[in-house]
């Protein structure tokens, strides 16, 4: 009933590509799932384990993996019985149950700053409720966030986080899509990562209005870019000085070096912090995680609202329980430390033969490629080298050698392998990234 079948002649795909045109923007349902590299849609048609395959049959090892989400392989065996279960128990949409507590009281073990947990579905309506909370416990709109982080495609934070090199010190600073009210960019306030000067300025001068600051501490929005030592310390520092809530974004860091996230790797702990991608094991789900006092700011406790119909499905809370079971058995780790040990000594080998200045920077089981550079990038501006045309070529010669970097406009972003990935298939991608830095 459900299959998709092969296409076989370029006419029925021209065919599929007009459908995709005629029925949705762009033919795809993510602006970005529009690729650059391939000039169209990737249309899949299955996935299983570290590949998928799309609708004309090429099969293709994935080192997008969903951005993140599926870090324990396309339809992990251990899914299927969540699926069963929440078919046994009745779906269940808009109603919690015991389970839903026993995932919270899990991620409260695992997660450093986590004593209450509320669910969402994606990672920006994660950020978006978690900034709302932080704004109603500060009493200051203002957010102190980086620049080249990204925190969601909402009004509150698609702002200053990617701008082009003439926008660097825009004021009120550059809004990332348009239809974003100038109001809101008002309520921002970037500033460059690593930079701790920069953060003690801008916290003493904007005491009065900023109540958050907003981090990504592996920067994986800009080709990876990790918390200089002593960087992560100073703002949590500063915020205790100046009464303001420390919150960090590990929608992506979250169970990527250890189960904690970039709290548990650098030993800094935030009044807040957003979890998600791969904590639903492939399905929709995303958690705001804090101190007991500021969730229950939360109603039905506090003031601050916090609902929807789709908060928190069972299936997806099962998906949950499924991932956070893998990350804390050790054998999960040590496997994934041993792919990212051969992944990435061989990475920098290629780096220091290829004709291509590109520079690879990681931290767990995700690494970003920077083309322009041979030096180790710290921040936004100095990622801007990156060329863009560079990058999107790498994408595809890769992926006409059958291995699949997603290619986020020719941005320096993220890439990574996931369980699912045996060393045969590390072995692989190497070969393939070699002759594709053409
Ligand atoms: C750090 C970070 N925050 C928030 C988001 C938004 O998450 P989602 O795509 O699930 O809305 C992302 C997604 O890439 C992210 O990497």
């Amino acid at each position: 009933m459900f299959q998709i079948d092969r296409i076989t002649s370029p006419e029925a795909l021209a065919d599929l590509l007009e459908r995709g045109r005629r029925s949705m923007p762009g033919g795809v349902c993510s602006s970005t799932r529009w690729n650059r590299a391939w000039g169209r849609p990737v249309y899949a048609r299955r996935a299983y384990g570290a590949r998928f395959e799309d609708v004309e049959g090429r099969e293709f090892l994935d080192m997008s993996m969903s951005h993140g989400a599926s870090l324990l392989g396309h339809a992990p065996a251990a899914l299927k019985a969540a699926f069963d279960a929440a078919w046994e128990l009745g779906v269940m949409t808009s109603l919690d149950t015991p389970l839903h507590i026993e995932l919270a009281e899990r991620l409260c073990r695992i997660v450093p700053c986590g004593e209450r947990v509320r669910f969402t579905g994606s990672g920006s309506e994660a950020t978006l409720h978690a900034l709302r909370l932080c704004r109603a416990a500060s009493g200051r709109d203002k957010i102190i966030r980086f620049r080249g982080h990204f925190h969601g495609y909402h009004e509150f934070t698609y702002i200053g986080g990617h701008p082009p090199a003439d926008q660097l010190a825009a004021r009120p600073p550059h809004r990332e899509s348009a239809g974003i009210p100038a109001a809101m960019a008002e309520l921002v306030i970037p500033l460059e990562y690593n930079d701790p000067q920069a953060l003690e300025d801008a916290v003493r001068r904007h005491r009065e209005e900023a109540g958050t600051i907003l981090i990504e501490p592996v920067d994986y929005n800009c080709g990876c870019i990790l918390p200089a030592p002593g960087f992560l310390e100073s703002a949590r520092e500063l915020a205790d000085r100046y009464g303001m809530l420390l919150f960090f974004d590990e929608i992506q860091s979250f169970a990527k070096n250890s189960p904690g996230g970039a709290q548990q790797d650098f030993g800094v702990t935030p009044d807040i912090c957003t979890i998600g991608k791969s904590l639903g094991g492939s399905l929709p789900l995303s958690a705001i995680l804090g101190r007991a006092e500021l969730m229950d700011r939360y109603a039905p406790v506090g003031d601050v609202a916090h609902s929807g119909t789709f908060n928190a499905p069972l299936l997806c809370i099962l998906g949950g329980l499924v991932f956070t079971a893998e990350i804390e058995r050790p054998e999960f780790w040590q496997t994934m430390q041993r792919l990212g040990a051969r992944l990435y000594a061989e990475l920098d080998d290629i780096a220091k033969r290829s004709p291509l200045p590109v520079r690879f920077q990681h931290h767990g089981s995700r690494f970003g490629i920077i083309f322009g550079t041979r030096e180790p990038v710290t921040n936004y501006r100095q990622s801007l080298c990156h060329s863009k045309e560079t990058m999107l070529r790498f994408c595809r010669e890769a992926s006409e050698r059958g291995v699949y970097f997603h290619d986020y406009g020719g941005a320096a972003c993220h890439h990574g392998y996931s369980l699912a990935h045996t060393e045969a298939d590390i072995d692989t991608v190497l070969e393939v990234v070699d002759a594709a830095m053409l």
